[in-house]
């Protein structure tokens, strides 16, 4: 295969966005508009990616990382001609240049791979659609069968505003028809802008045959200029992804309320009810339940587990068969084994526990290793902050802690071992012993409540 180059023109200013983010990194789908275009152009395998930027340069090149990136600045824009111009000296002289709209975040890699089966005879080819409302856009000019020009909305004649096809601005020309052609190009137009369009008419004057090919689906196409852009492009994404699960054989109660901003990857007979977030990569094997409401950020559940509503889970494993929530918080760094019920307004965080120990009300586990079939009481803390250090508290197999225990960490409490309830333990426990460190119940006899003067 020939050299492919791929820039991505984002120097443009996004005024419309209201904003005091560069307009690419605004996110869709939890990701910056930029990475988008980026991880398509990754999938391409091409030999070099340039980014134009020109508008908070600064912040893009801080949040868009990649060895494999060039940035290009681009100061002041003077067109999407004088964007490319400013990449020429990236440019391979054989092969092709692919062009792509930072902004235009969800072009597929189906389409671009058609365009650029069209390209392959050193051919320029452009990705156009035909809509049903083009205003705005370029205008694709044909005579009898084959593309003579791109005309811009503000230079075209009321003819040529006729034509519904449009230019998406997605194009790939030859690198070294580009190389002669990018010089060349004048502002000599309404918005005295040097206009990368301006090349199809030099292409078709060089007898350079210029094919086109129509994207997969329309929004593939669609930029973003305002928020109101961003809101629709960002339901298209999740309704596609939601059908995607769908025909997986995912159950979704309402595909029009679930937001997967990474990616979802289910075993079967899996449901997820209304409301749910999936951020990152999350991992749902056969049989999970997602209830309602709940937040899963890189998670990993395995068969079985019931997840009920309003629990956040990030940066964890869940084991097989588990009873999470509802209103469970887990936190980074926690590795659940099997059958283990974490209950409602339950934290923990950087904690292990083993097959079939519980935590069923109102606790924090925090640096804590919990053993198998152990009981946690309702309102046990363990206290693993001294305001400086963090220290580890270990649970043995066959506890019982009773409810309202405070575990002042470094603190082990043997196998077997009871806690009573209301204690504060800060000392290792003996195996199979009650320990318990409570002041006696006394009674006053006769003792009087006080009266009001
Ligand atoms: C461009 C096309 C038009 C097409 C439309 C599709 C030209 C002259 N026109 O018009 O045919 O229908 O896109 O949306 O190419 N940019 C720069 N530097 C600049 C100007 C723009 O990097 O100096 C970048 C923008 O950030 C954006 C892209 O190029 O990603 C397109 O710019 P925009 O101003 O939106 O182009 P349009 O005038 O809409
Ligand atoms: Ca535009």
């Amino acid at each position: 295969m020939s050299k492919l180059n791929v820039v991505i023109l984002a120097a443009g200013a996004g005024t419309r966005m209201r904003s005091s983010l560069p307009k690419v990194l605004h996110l869709l789908a939890g990701k910056p508009l930029l990475m988008h275009v980026i991880n398509t152009a990754r999938l391409l395998s091409a030999d070099r990616i340039c980014i134009v930027y020109g508008h908070g340069g600064d912040a893009v090149q801080q949040t868009i990382i990649g060895d494999d990136l060039i940035w290009v600045k681009q100061e002041p824009q003077l067109g999407t001609g004088h964007a490319l111009l400013q990449a020429k000296p990236h440019l391979d002289q054989d092969g092709l240049t692919l062009v792509l709209y930072g902004d235009v975040p969800l072009v597929s890699l189906k389409t671009l791979n058609k365009l650029l089966l069209a390209a392959e005879q050193e051919y320029c080819a452009l990705l156009t659609a035909q809509l049903e409302n083009p205003l705005g856009y370029g205008r694709i000019v044909r005579n009898s069968k084959s593309i003579s020009a791109i005309v811009e909305q503000k230079d075209a004649s009321a003819e040529q505003l006729k034509i519904h096809e449009i230019n998406t601005g997605v194009m790939i020309i030859p690198n070294r028809y580009l190389h002669a052609w990018l010089p060349k190009l004048e502002n000599n137009n309404a918005q005295q802008e040097y206009y990368l369009t301006d090349i199809i008419a030099m292409a078709v004057e060089q007898g350079v045959n210029v094919a086109s090919t129509q994207p997969q689906n329309l929004w593939e196409t669609m930029g973003v200029n305002s928020k109101r852009q961003l809101a629709e492009l960002e339901r298209i994404y999740q309704t596609e992804y939601a059908n995607k699960l769908l025909d997986q054989g995912v159950g979704l109660t309402d595909p029009s309320r679930i937001d997967i901003r990474g990616e979802l990857i289910c075993g079967t007979d899996v449901d997820i009810d209304v409301n749910c977030i999936f951020e990152g990569v999350v991992r749902l094997a056969d049989n999970v339940k997602i209830q309602g409401h709940c937040t899963l950020r890189n998670v990993i559940v395995s068969a079985g587990t019931v997840i009920a509503p309003y629990s956040l889970i990030e940066d964890a494993e869940i084991g097989e068969s588990c009873k999470i929530g509802p209103y469970a918080r887990i936190r980074p760094g926690t590795k659940l084994s099997a059958k283990v019920h974490i209950g409602n307004f339950v934290e923990v965080k950087n904690s292990q526990v083993a097959t079939g120990s519980k935590a069923n009300h109102l606790s924090y586990i925090g640096d804590t290793i919990i053993g198998e079939h152990v009981n946690i009481g309702a309102g046990t803390i363990t206290c693993n902050y001294d305001g400086a250090n963090k220290y580890q508290t270990i649970i043995e197999d066959d506890v019982f802690v009773g409810s309202d225990t405070q575990l002042v960490a470094p603190v082990r409490v043997a196998k077997g071992s009871t806690i009573g309830a209301g204690s504060t333990i800060t000392k290792d426990t003996p195996e199979n012993e009650l320990t318990l460190s409570r002041a006696k119940q006394l009674s006053i006899p006769g003792w009087k409540r006080p009266i009001k003067q």
